[in-house]
């Protein structure tokens, strides 16, 4: 045994309680892309912002190094961006901006303790926030709300409060509040202490460094801002009156939200959202494993992989796993056992990926992503531990909406085909089915949204060099039946079903009518809903 265990398990924990893990959800276009940048120039990652301007021109840090990608203008692949900041080791894990893609955001978000919801002020709650939302509360995750760019003309402040609780049921609990409408942003109250005082912002130029602020009391802010500082207090003596105040167990309990407000493209409002995250997020904490005990976090190091992405080195044609440390140290080159297979996985290829950039990393601790090159058999969901087994509960997946016959173009490759199929359906690009219908070389695919075909496709041809032709079939909807009950629904005309890789039987429909209709002729049959994390 070496020496200093003891010391090792300090180190842990103390490693463990600086870190903030946190992913940001939006609806596309809310400016997830523009507040990570931000963040990476308050955490020193970059020294200066302002390349999202323009999708296509887009550079650097956000994730777009896929060819699809850079052709797009759309993130696809998700990594994670380390910095420290005030003595804290910040962990932002990056999720897909297109909603195509909103799997994948469902799995980074079994891999962080945090959410950022950020809301567009003109915009207010839109359907990817809500869905996103709906995907945290299930999880019983905290949210921090931030209202994005209020130095545009949007709602009213207090108007999007009312919306905030009006559609996710959380009290908003604004812990800064706007001096300025939106459109004229001048600064915010902060209102985490008894006493107001005021931050003022001054704008830099195309906001690329960091915004210069000013902390003052009452006086000299209404001095200052006049008339725009009073209605600011009067409207925060508002929330005062209704109860939205911070309270950090209410908010762990996912009954409040936060509130801050930002304008991400001039770097306001950044700095109080860092402080917010270290000082009311949650550190990374034992995880559940299936058996129900918790591995504390000193109890060596085991992990889970929430996300498994080929090709992100065309030079090298690797495959990378991405994983969340759960407990322990995780050293390079340690050996780890995957849980699922109970074979050895060896780390010695262990890097921190933010977009193009990679960087060696020789250890990590609980909260931290670690991407694992060349890792042969591991899967989304797997988990790998050292020492004592421990397995996390599986990665929900959900249910698909979009189903497409694949076929490769020359069927002389049918074994690229095959196995570029498999690849992608192991890496969670897509769900492969078997239809008896079609055989073994016509296999269904099934995804959340479209653009994942569209994925597949350019993958299969350019790394699997296989093009495939996808024919879309008309189905939207998918229900768990039984090997008693297939062969009724397959003589109904429209419905289909198919068999998943764990031999789960999928009867599927055109449409919501057809499957009520079809209950209500046939009250014995089983169709359960694909419930998160029991679909392969
Ligand atoms: P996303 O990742 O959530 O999809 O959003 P992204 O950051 O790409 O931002 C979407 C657009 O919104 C970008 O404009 C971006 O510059 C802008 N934006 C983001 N944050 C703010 C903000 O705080 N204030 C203002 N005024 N704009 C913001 P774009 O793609 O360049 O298009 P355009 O609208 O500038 O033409």
């Amino acid at each position: 045994m070496r020496t200093g265990r003891a010391g090792t398990a300090d180190a842990v924990g103390a490693q463990a309680a600086v870190r903030r893990t946190f992913a940001v959800i939006s609806h596309p276009d809310a400016g997830k892309s523009t507040l990570t940048e931000a963040l990476a120039l308050h955490g020193g990652a970059i020294t200066e912002a302002g390349h999202v301007k323009g999708k296509a021109g887009r550079r650097g840090v956000v994730s777009d190094w896929q060819d699809m990608e850079k052709d797009r203008g759309i993130s696809i692949s998700s990594a994670a961006l380390q910095f420290t900041w005030s003595g804290h080791v910040v962990n932002l894990v990056d999720t897909p901006g297109h909603a195509d893609f909103s799997e994948d955001t469902y799995r980074v978000l079994t891999a962080v303790d945090c959410a950022v919801m950020l809301v567009d002020a003109a915009k207010g709650m839109e359907r990817q926030t809500m869905k996103l939302f709906e995907v945290c509360r299930l999880r019983g995750m905290p949210v921090v709300t931030v209202v994005n760019k209020w130095d545009r003309p949007g709602h009213d402040a207090l108007a999007l409060m009312d919306e905030i609780a009006d559609r996710t049921g959380m009290i908003p609990t604004p812990v800064t509040w706007p001096v300025g409408i939106a459109g004229d942003f001048r600064g915010v109250v902060d209102r985490r202490e008894a006493e107001l005082s005021y931050v003022a912002y001054t704008r830099t130029a195309g906001g690329a460094t960091l915004a210069p602020q000013q902390r003052m009391d009452a006086a000299a802010a209404a001095e200052r801002e006049g008339d725009a500082w009073e209605t600011a207090v009067e409207e925060t003596d508002l929330l005062a009156a209704t109860g939205a105040e911070h309270d950090r167990t209410a908010f762990l309990a996912g009954a409040t939200t936060p509130v801050l407000f930002a304008s991400a493209v001039l770097n306001f409002g950044v700095d109080q959202l860092l402080e917010v995250l270290l000082a009311e997020a949650p550190a990374p904490a034992p995880r559940p494993g299936t058996d129900g005990s918790a591995r504390e976090l000193a109890g060596g190091f085991s992990g889970q992989v929430f996300k498994v992405q080929s090709g992100m080195d065309k030079a090298h044609r690797d495959r990378v796993a991405f994983l969340r440390v759960a407990s322990g140290r995780f050293e390079r080159g340690m050996t780890v056992t995957s849980s699922r297979t109970r074979r050895v996985v060896t780390t010695k290829y262990a890097h921190r990926v933010f977009g193009a950039e990679r960087s060696g990393v020789d250890d990590a601790w609980p909260g931290d992503v670690v991407a694992i090159v060349n890792t042969g058999g591991v899967r989304v969901g797997d988990t790998l531990y050292e020492g004592k087994p421990v397995e996390y509960p599986p990665i929900p997946s959900f249910a698909p909406e979009h189903f497409a016959v694949a076929r490769a173009k020359d069927l002389g490759r049918y074994k690229q085909f095959q196995r570029g199929v498999t690849e992608l359906h192991h890496e969670g690009v897509v769900q492969t089915l078997r239809s008896d219908l079609r055989g073994e070389q016509s296999p269904v695919l099934a995804a959340v949204g479209p653009m994942q075909f569209d994925v597949v496709a350019h993958r299969m041809a350019g790394e699997y060099s296989c093009p495939v032709d996808l024919d879309l079939l008309p189905f939207t909807l998918a229900r768990r039946t039984t090997a008693d009950d297939a062969p009724t629904l397959a003589r109904i005309p429209g419905v289909e079903v198919l068999t998943s890789t764990d031999g789960t039987l999928l009867a599927v429909f055109p449409d919501r009518w057809r499957l009520q209709r079809i209950e209500r002729d046939h009250p014995g049959l089983v169709l359960e809903p694909l419930a998160a994390g029991t679909s392969d």
